[in-house]
């Protein structure tokens, strides 16, 4: 929150006065249209004009200066030329206003002469404790009629409803207003956030989350002011009320895009880490705008699910099937109808009908047969949902469909969705159903996608709240490993100091010996049992393989002298400078699955913890998955459950299971340093060994790089 600002954005949101720098009667200009917007909306309160122009803007008596109004407008926008914006915020803050919306462009988003206004404008702002909603923005609007605020230069405004809408493009807020009043989409509020030099979206994620007229938050977003910032403040809000994003950029030609268009500095290929934001935030994201509305108008309706098992009910297979294929795509399940409900149906249906979920009545079924079925089927306790898909045809009219869904739905507190399959939102049977209660959809995918919406939330809502897991740490462990960094002034640490320091945080390693002879090399291999592998020790070569360091499955002392000799002439070919301390002689392990855990860090999101499945997984499937840390038990399960590769680990054609509530622990082990450690810049596990359950798992290669200033 930056200074001045109240947590409720009040100044921006309900001012008891607004005055409108730059208000003008010129047919065309920003100025016009934003005060004749303001006046036709009935503004509740005191709206003044302020332009040495004009003795009066749209019927309103003019001021030719901030200083010559009769009072401290509480909320001052400007719509004058950026250079001239600092000198208004001084006026404007010298009288006490309280709050900005600096619509002007021509500052960040242009480039460094730009970026040096907007900074003072900033500063002027900061200097007044005041609020500041842009610059480079479309405006805000507010549509409870206690406050019937149209600050933007909309052309016209989309009816009253609880979507609030947050938007980091004008012109594509300006677009969805105008798709809000084709669609009859209502709004609370909204709110663009142009360059977000003041109030972001976090603050505004946190105010509409306070908002009584606000049930459902959408948010464009191109990137996050603050992604650490970002997880907190969605995660209590998502609490109270369901927050849909758009996240642009998935591509890297979108991010570029995104990058050019409002300064934002996204970089590419981090889309991933927004998934990741928005899965531990209880963040829905939508993949297209239209999604994004469709799932708000579920949401709007104050539509609840308890669970993800679905019904569907058709009077044509086809539609049932596709909407079945979206139900299991989107994370809903269909039972199978209870035995006895089943009997029952088959005995009311036309023999020809297919009694199963879906359910496909066939094309020659009254309305009546439609209420009965439905009622017979959202009574089941097995269901959560039900969707109804209704094609036209001669025997049955929309309007009586409409009319018996509805007679169910009088009845019943489970969510009813309507597919009538080819109607749009504007016909009256649509409209019949939603102002009902019943969401009606052109399509029966988009009626799936929503239902699935509400179940993923629901799950959100009811998660199991495991708090963060704290493991004993052995604290002198890691100060000697960090300390030998410091000493050698490596910022890779040798291997063995990594492992001592996972193996502080619990982390298990092969047993192994380091030798400074070959003859204590053998023994020590006899020591351990073979087979082993043995790796060179040097603080110098983080990559060993690539330089002929690593011997595997070593079965005698024999083979253990002859790997010696072998690997100190390959490692003295390839780095002739790196300094060998010995070899390490260590168990091989058998047996089990490659995985990788990591650690990364980004600038805006802090530490994040990596995990996928092991060798080609990586490198050329990229099936990997990320956290935030830290990682809590429940997110580390949905990270080994998320990667494509996830059924290797749970076994398949007859495999034994790997040991995952080790695997799991271990990810949050990595976490918990990850947080503690801030001087750890990279940290790889790769390969971990995930052996078959109940054995463990068991790192082989440790990699961490310290950050140059910790050294
Ligand atoms: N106090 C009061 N009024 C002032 C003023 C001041 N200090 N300085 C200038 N004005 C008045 C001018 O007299 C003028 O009114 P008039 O045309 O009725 O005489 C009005 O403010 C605007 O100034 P003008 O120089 O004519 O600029 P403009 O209207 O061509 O452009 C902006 C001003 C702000 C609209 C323009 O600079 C801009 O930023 N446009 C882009 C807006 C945008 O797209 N924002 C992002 C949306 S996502």
């Amino acid at each position: 929150m930056s200074v001045g600002q109240s947590a409720e954005l009040r100044e921006q949101f309900q001012p008891a006065s607004v005055a409108v720098v730059g208000a003008s009667n010129r047919p065309g200009k920003v100025g016009t249209s934003l005060f004749r917007n303001l006046i036709e909306a009935g503004f509740r309160g005191v709206a003044y004009p302020v332009n040495p122009s004009w003795k009066s803007v749209s019927g309103v008596r003019c001021y030719g200066r901030v200083a010559d109004l009769p009072e401290a407008p509480e909320l001052g926008v400007i719509i004058v030329p950026a250079p001239m914006v600092a000198d208004v915020v001084d006026e404007l803050g010298a009288v006490g206003t309280k709050g900005l919306i600096v619509i002007t462009s021509g500052f960040r988003e242009v480039g460094d002469a730009g970026a040096a206004l907007e900074a003072e404008v900033v500063r002027r702002a900061a200097k007044y404790r005041m609020s500041l909603v842009g610059p480079n923005c479309f405006g805000v609007f507010n549509t409870d009629p206690e406050v019937s605020l149209n600050a933007t230069f909309s052309e016209s405004l989309p009816p009253r409803g609880n979507i609030a809408f947050v938007s980091q493009s004008g012109a594509l807020g300006a677009g969805i207003l105008q798709y809000g009043i084709t669609e009859r989409i209502g709004f609370s509020r909204f709110v663009s956030v142009g360059n977000r030099a003041g109030v972001d979206e976090n603050d505004l994620l946190r105010a509409l989350g306070r908002d009584e007229k606000t049930q459902v938050i959408l948010l464009y977003v191109e990137s996050l002011a603050d992604g650490r910032k970002f997880l907190e403040t969605a995660r209590e809000v998502t609490e109270q009320k369901p927050v849909l994003v758009i996240k642009s950029g998935r591509t890297a030609a979108g991010e570029r895009a995104a990058r050019s268009h409002t300064g934002s500095l996204a970089q590419s290929g981090r889309d991933q880490l927004y998934d990741a934001l928005f899965a531990q935030s209880g963040v829905l994201r939508a993949d297209t705008l239209g999604d994004l509305f469709r799932t708000a108008k579920i949401f709007s309706t104050g539509l609840a699910v308890d669970g993800p098992r679905l019904v569907i009910l058709t009077n044509s297979g086809g539609p049932g099937i596709v909407a079945a294929d979206a139900a299991i795509r989107n994370g809903l399940e269909l039972p199978p109808l209870p035995p006895a409900l089943q009997q029952e149906l088959v005995r009311r249906l036309p023999s020809i009908a297919a009694v199963s979920n879906p359910l496909d009545m066939t094309a020659d079924v009254p309305p009546q047969a439609y209420q009965d079925t439905l009622d017979a089927l959202i009574g089941a306790p097995e269901v959560h949902a039900a969707l109804v898909i209704a094609t036209p045809t001669g025997t049955m009219s929309s309007d009586a469909i409409a009319e018996a869904i509805l007679r169910v739905k009088a009845k019943s507190t489970k969510p009813i969705v309507a597919c009538l399959f080819g109607l749009n939102d504007l016909s009256r049977e649509v409209q019949f159903l939603e102002q009902n209660g019943v969401p009606a959809f052109t399509f029966p995918e988009e009626a799936v996608q929503g239902l699935g919406s509400l179940a993923r939330y629901h799950a959100w809502r009811t998660r199991p709240r495991a708090a963060v897991r704290t493991f004993p740490v052995d604290r002198d462990a890691v100060r000697a490993a960090l300390d030998w960094a410091t000493r050698s002034g490596t910022s890779v640490l040798p291997e063995y100091a990594a492992r001592s320091l996972l193996s502080a945080y619990g982390i298990q390693f092969p047993q192994v010996a380091r030798a400074t002879t070959v003859e204590e090399a053998a023994h020590a291999a006899e020591e351990i049992g073979f087979p082993v592998v043995m790796k060179v020790a040097s603080p110098d070569i983080s990559h060993k393989t690539d330089v002929g360091g690593v011997a595997v499955g070593l079965r005698d002392a024999d083979q253990v002298r002859a790997a010696w000799s072998r690997m100190q002439e390959s490692v003295r070919a390839a780095a002739p400078t790196a300094r060998i301390e010995g070899f390490e002689v260590e168990a091989q392990v058998s047996g089990g699955k490659e995985v990788l855990v990591g650690v990364q860090r980004d600038p805006g999101f802090g530490p994040i913890v990596v995990f996928g499945m092991g060798g080609i997984y990586v490198e050329v499937l990229r099936d990997v998955t990320f956290r935030l840390a830290p990682v809590r038990p429940l997110s580390a399960q949905h990270m080994v459950e998320s990667v494509k590769a996830f059924p290797l680990l749970k076994g398949v054609r007859g495999e034994a299971p790997s040991d995952l509530p080790a695997l799991q622990e271990a990810i949050e082990r990595v976490s918990q340093l990850a947080v503690e450690l801030p001087q750890v810049s990279e940290l790889d596990l790769n390969p971990l060994i995930v052996r078959p359950a109940g054995k463990g798992v068991v790192a082989v290669d440790a990699r961490v790089v310290l950050a140059p200033s910790s050294k």
